[in-house]
């Protein structure tokens, strides 16, 4: 078996490398017949059929269909949610609504939606448009603008900050632990379990990190009262940021992390260890990967957390170097005898990761830039995982029924794995494979205040937005369910030779005037080394 470092090596060697090689192996790792392949479409079309039929989406679901982020609307309201819940004065405020609302075609989806509710949303969305957009009018008209505009704006701030906070309330289950608690009781009571998460990430400062820190310990000692179960899998969970434990998580403060940040997060795994609940850590941007391994390494290490089988570790199968870090977390857990969960998501920095790796002039992308790609890797990653049971509960986070039918389809042991999905979405395709399939969901809950909510409100938006993303699909009834649970194998089939199109090459950025400068990856280990060499 291949040592813990020549696996970090090989995770290492994948970062940057060519998309097309990493989809043929895992396209081998997945192992799908064709056959098998065309069952599980349609099984997943028979899933989303259902959806549609019994359960009306939300209102939240059903609003960025309309607008999401194909539109120019649908982007400036994006824009707007991203930055009005941090604006702190009320001219800016005005000046960003005014900014962002007029002068868009708001009359082009009038009456487009099946739900009320949205169709009189846009209707205000118009008229607020047309109100704080008088400038350019003559005459009387103008001065009535003015007029309306001067009187109006308060009100309009009002109701366009109330809009977005509403909007950050469909992600969060509660502003306080306990709060949480009380409102996930009911879903708990169908059967489903809950991973809390404090939100804040990325502190800024000691003391916020501290702060964070602080809460999260708190809600580990609150649930540790709800942690009734032997079985650690059937006990709530909590989720953490590193990001959130120091304000220098970098490759560049590596002593620092391996000191303090470790240190709190040992603390914390030990709560949770204490009280026999899972605890996972989330995954961030690409460049905070290599580093969170070492942080992974060292405190799995510590011989107190010996026998507790909840130490959590995600994956996101949109990186490069996904199959590599189960290949590692797997090892590590045999060196040290340990079971582990692995949380296998798709990545939610999609955007971040692609827009870095062109401004900092990298060779390639960490991720890869087709959704085809990812939903490929998701099914070899979920294949790698589901064989290294006897180490690894694997932990399937995704809303995607094909995703879904498709691990169902390959698992062969019962409660072997389970499935997870975000507070605020995918509620339908969970009840019905609860109820049908007797599937285990774990459902993760962010709590906190609005202030810590931007980040991942933004992140939310944006998949919920993105017109290729599922639960943006299964909305629009006008894409046949057979297409929304399209086989991603033959997809890539279809795609794979036109493969440069979509996505601009870091290199090629700024052409036809120039080539793109080629950057330092100054959080890359191996070209750190390299530097300091030279
Ligand atoms: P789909 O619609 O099938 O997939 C959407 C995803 O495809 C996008 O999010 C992106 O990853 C990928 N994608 C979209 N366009 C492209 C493209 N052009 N090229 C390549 N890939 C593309 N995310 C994290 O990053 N870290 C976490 O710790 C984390 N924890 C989570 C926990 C839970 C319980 C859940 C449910 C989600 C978590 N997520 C996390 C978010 C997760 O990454 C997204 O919800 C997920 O990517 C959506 O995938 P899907 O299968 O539900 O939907
Ligand atoms: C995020 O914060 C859910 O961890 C995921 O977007």
């Amino acid at each position: 078996m291949a040592t813990l470092s020549t696996l970090r090596k090989s995770i290492r060697s994948q970062h940057l490398t060519n998309e097309q090689d990493c989809i043929h192996t895992l396209i081998k790792t997945a192992n799908l017949s064709a056959d098998t392949r065309g069952q599980t479409v349609l099984r997943a079309a028979k899933i989303v059929e259902e959806i549609r039929a019994e359960k009306s989406p939300g209102l939240m679901e059903v609003f960025l269909a309309e607008y999401g982020l194909s539109t120019n609307e649908g982007v400036a309201l994006m824009c707007l949610a991203e930055a009005l819940l941090r604006v702190p004065d009320a001219k800016t405020m005005d000046d960003l609504i005014e900014d962002k609302l007029s002068e868009k075609s708001w009359n082009s989806h009038i009456g487009h939606s099946d739900s009320s509710l949205v169709n009189a949303s846009t209707w205000a969305l118009m008229l607020t448009g047309k109100v704080l957009n008088t400038k350019e009018e003559e005459g009387i008209n103008s001065s009535m603008g003015r007029l309306v505009k001067r009187v109006g704006e308060p009100v309009i701030r009002r109701a366009v900050k109330a809009a977005m906070k509403e909007m950050g309330n469909q992600f969060v289950l509660g502003q306080t632990i306990q709060e949480a608690v009380k409102r996930g009781a009911k879903r708990q009571a169908m059967g489903y379990t809950h991973s809390f998460d404090m939100l804040g990430e990325a502190a800024l400062t000691d003391r916020d990190a501290q702060s964070f820190v602080a809460s999260y310990a708190d809600a580990i000692s609150y649930l540790a009262k709800h942690s009734n179960s032997d079985d650690v899998r059937k006990n709530p969970g909590i989720s953490i940021k590193l990001s959130a434990l120091h304000p220098r998580y970098e490759l560049a403060q590596k002593d620092q992390v391996m000191d303090i940040l470790v240190a709190r997060m040992l603390d914390l795994t030990l709560q949770a260890r204490n009280a026999n609940m899972g605890l996972n850590i989330d995954a961030e941007e690409a460049d905070r990967l290599d580093l969170s391994l070492d942080v992974i390494e060292a405190v799995l290490s510590d011989p107190r957390l010996a026998g507790w089988d909840g130490f959590g570790v995600v994956v996101q199968a949109y990186s490069k170097r996904a199959p590599y870090v189960i290949n590692w977390l797997h090892a590590l857990a045999e060196k040290l005898d340990r079971k582990i969960m692995v949380r296998l998501v798709k990545g939610a920095y999609w955007d971040t990761e692609v827009k870095r790796a062109q401004i900092d002039g990298l060779p390639d992308f960490p991720v890869f830039t087709k959704k085809t790609a990812t939903d490929i890797s998701y099914i070899g990653c979920a294949r790698q995982l589901l064989g290294f049971n006897a180490r690894i509960y694997p932990q399937f986070a995704t809303h995607n029924a094909h995703s879904v039918q498709t691990i169902m389809d390959m698992a062969t042991l019962e409660n072997m794995y389970e499935f997870q999905r975000l507070h605020g979405m995918s509620g339908g395709l969970y009840d019905q494979i609860m109820d049908k399939n007797s599937m285990r969901c774990r459902i993760y809950a962010p709590v906190g205040v609005h202030d810590d909510l931007l980040a991942y409100l933004v992140r939310r938006l944006l998949e919920n937005g993105a017109n290729s993303s599922f639960v943006n699909q299964i909305v629009d009834k006008e894409i046949p369910a057979i297409e929304v649970v399209n086989d991603p194998f033959d997809a890539w089939d279809a795609l794979k030779d036109h493969i440069s199109a979509s996505v601009v090459n870091p290199a090629d950025l700024y052409l036809p005037e120039r080539i793109n400068s080629a950057g330092f990856d100054i959080t890359s280990v191996t070209d750190m080394a390299r530097m300091t060499a030279a």
